[in-house]
């Protein structure tokens, strides 16, 4: 089983979303089996793929679909004896957790500045890990490509690290899809949105770097 965290020791720059993305592309169109797992105590992933339907409390466990099973397992990375392609799992901010955790890759969403700065007191605990490393720009404004490419300077001494090329526009459809409990493609407009286009490439590639291509 390939395994994927999104993490950042800020707090609201976008690791729900990506992980609520990332499970539902993963299980819904690649047809991977997926595990999601809510690491963080707010249970937002649950909430999320549940579409709002399910009570959040310690050990709940929701059936999405066939291949998509959620969990809720706050602060420690339950030991999981499933039989899964994939898990995903939605960090909290603690450093202490992200650390322990037992992963393939880790993707880190920054939003602009105070993010990046933020992350460069995390980044040495990060690299010990021997996860990957990859850090997606999100709610990028007109000021995205600026950020990118100091962005890239800072990360280009970093070994394992990759800047992902792409930032992730602030989309009103992906803000949408939160007030929705669904991903982008499913909510009015979302589609045909910038964000969808965006949201799903970059949910193919963390795919592709975890080697797990699907079916499509
Ligand atoms: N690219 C985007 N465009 C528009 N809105 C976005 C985008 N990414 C995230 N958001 C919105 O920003 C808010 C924070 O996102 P999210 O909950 O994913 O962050 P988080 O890192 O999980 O936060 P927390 O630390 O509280 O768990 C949400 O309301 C979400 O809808
Ligand atoms: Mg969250």
């Amino acid at each position: 089983m390939k395994s994927v965290v999104f993490y950042n020791n800020k707090g609201g720059v976008g690791k729900t979303t990506f992980a609520v993305h990332c499970a539902l592309r993963a299980a819904v169109h690649h047809r991977l089996r997926t595990v999601a797992i809510g690491l963080d105590r707010q249970g937002d992933i649950l909430r999320w793929i549940s579409g709002g339907e399910v009570w959040v409390g310690d050990g709940t466990v929701h059936q999405h679909s066939p291949n998509l099973t959620v969990i809720y397992s706050p602060n420690q990375q339950p030991n999981l004896r499933l039989s899964a392609d994939l898990a995903v799992m939605d960090s909290s901010p603690s450093l202490a957790l992200a650390g322990s955790v037992r992963t393939d890759l880790v993707v880190v969403p920054v939003d602009g500045r105070l993010a990046l700065d933020d992350l460069q007191n995390a980044l040495p605990d990060l690299i010990e890990s021997q996860a990957k490393l990859l850090v997606v720009i999100n709610r990028a404004d007109a000021g995205g490509t600026r950020t990118l490419a100091a962005l890239k300077r800072a990360c280009a001494k970093v070994p394992k690290l990759t800047v992902w090329s792409h930032p992730v526009p602030d989309s009103p459809a992906i803000k949408r899809a939160a007030e929705y409990y669904r991903p982008v493609w499913d909510v009015p407009y979302g589609e045909t949105s910038e964000g969808n286009k965006i949201m799903k490439a970059l949910c193919d590639d963390i795919l592709r770097t975890l080697g797990l291509g699907g079916h499509r």
